[in-house]
């Protein structure tokens, strides 16, 4: 193995930080060796805190109403070819029965900022799986609001926010997003967020157009300065209804690498083998758990609606009921030996 890079990935391991030159020198490493034993370094951080444990989060993917107009993303409004939806508050409420009795102890609403949803509205729908569901977390995420609405849900019963940073450059922020949304209004709101009381998650994609190596160090700075509960990235992958169809995905090893290089800058960090994660690649969940992530989030919605929540192309849907999804995914998890379990999952930053 290399001398040079070894010495930065135990580094890495040992002081949790690295300088901007060592973070870009081992993200543009290539070599194989290396970059197993880079894996090997995340997988005992993980296994550290969390031992083989594997949390689940219950995916609610209640509307596919946006009013943004994200350059990447396939929900954005002038989408005309996406089939719009929003379920009703009794069909949230069934996802949530059928995902309690499978043994999920976190709901994760999750949608685009849909004006049809006001925050009245939200705040019953949480303040109702709430009372009925004292034992579990409910965590948001449907993009940008005011701090009094952020704060309501809090006082109802909201947990966990998800709001991915999607870039910590500013420049690079608006080449991804239409003029009308900004920077500094995303980082107004994980700020808050945070002040609140929720445990936050932030995130970026992995190969999202006119990406630099240096973009990448930038994010990790900032999540290491940031320290957020919860990391979520997944590669960047087209929509073939957006400005960005013809772009190129992200790659699967550089997102299996930021993954390894997460679990070692923020330790007790929750990090997700995301669902595009798994779309990219067949085995990209696992592969990804095996890189240091600890958490998968299979999906709750209602079957006929789950198509259409297409962010991006041939995103993993299957026709499985949430109760056969979960069973494979179980085997799938047992396969490398670790275990889902029955959790409500919080980060180990706070013990
Ligand atoms: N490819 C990958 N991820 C995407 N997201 C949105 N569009 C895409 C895409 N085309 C991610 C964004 C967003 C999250 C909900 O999904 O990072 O925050």
């Amino acid at each position: 193995m290399d001398k040079g890079i070894v010495g930065i990935i135990d580094e890495l391991a040992k002081e949790h930080i690295l300088t901007e030159e060592k973070l870009q020198k081992l993200l543009l490493w290539q070599k194989k060796e290396e970059i197993e034993y880079l894996f090997e370094c995340a997988r005992a951080e993980r296994e550290r805190w969390y031992g083989k444990d594997v949390y689940i989060r219950g995916l609610i993917e209640f509307t596919n109403y946006c009013r943004n107009d994200c350059y990447y993303c396939g929900l954005r409004r002038s989408n005309s070819k996406a089939e719009r939806y929003r379920l009703k508050y009794e069909e949230i409420i069934d996802c949530c029965r059928c995902g309690y009795d499978l043994g999920y102890r976190t709901f994760v609403l999750q949608g685009g900022e849909d004006y049809g949803y006001t925050k009245d509205m939200i705040t019953e729908l949480v303040s109702g799986i709430r009372r009925a569901y004292k034992d579990c977390a409910i965590t948001l995420s449907f993009g940008e609001w005011e701090r009094e609405a952020y704060e309501e849900w809090y006082m109802v019963g909201a947990n966990r926010y998800l709001l991915r940073h999607e870039t910590a450059d500013c420049e690079h922020y608006s080449m991804l997003h239409p003029p009308q949304m900004s920077y500094e209004n995303r980082m107004r709101c994980l700020k808050d967020l945070k002040e609140i009381g929720y445990q936050v998650g932030a995130g970026f994609m992995v190969g999202s157009p006119y990406q630099t190596t240096k973009h990448l160090v930038k994010d990790l700075m900032f999540l290491k300065k940031f320290s957020p509960h919860m990391v979520g990235i997944g590669p960047f992958i087209s929509q073939k209804d957006t400005p960005f169809a013809e772009e190129n995905n992200g790659a699967l090893e550089l997102t299996l690498k930021l993954l390894a290089i997460l679990r070692l800058l923020l330790p007790k960090v929750l990090l997700p083998a995301t669902t595009a994660l798994g779309t990219i690649a067949p085995n990209g969940r696992q592969l990804g758990i095996l890189a240091g992530a600890n958490v998968v989030m299979p999906n709750l919605s209602p079957i006929n609606v789950r198509k259409k929540y297409a962010i991006y192309d041939n995103k993993i849907s299957s026709g499985e009921e949430a109760a056969e999804g979960k069973v494979r995914l179980e085997e799938q998890m047992e396969s490398i030996g670790y275990k889902v379990v029955v959790d409500v999952g919080n980060s180990k930053m706070e013990d």
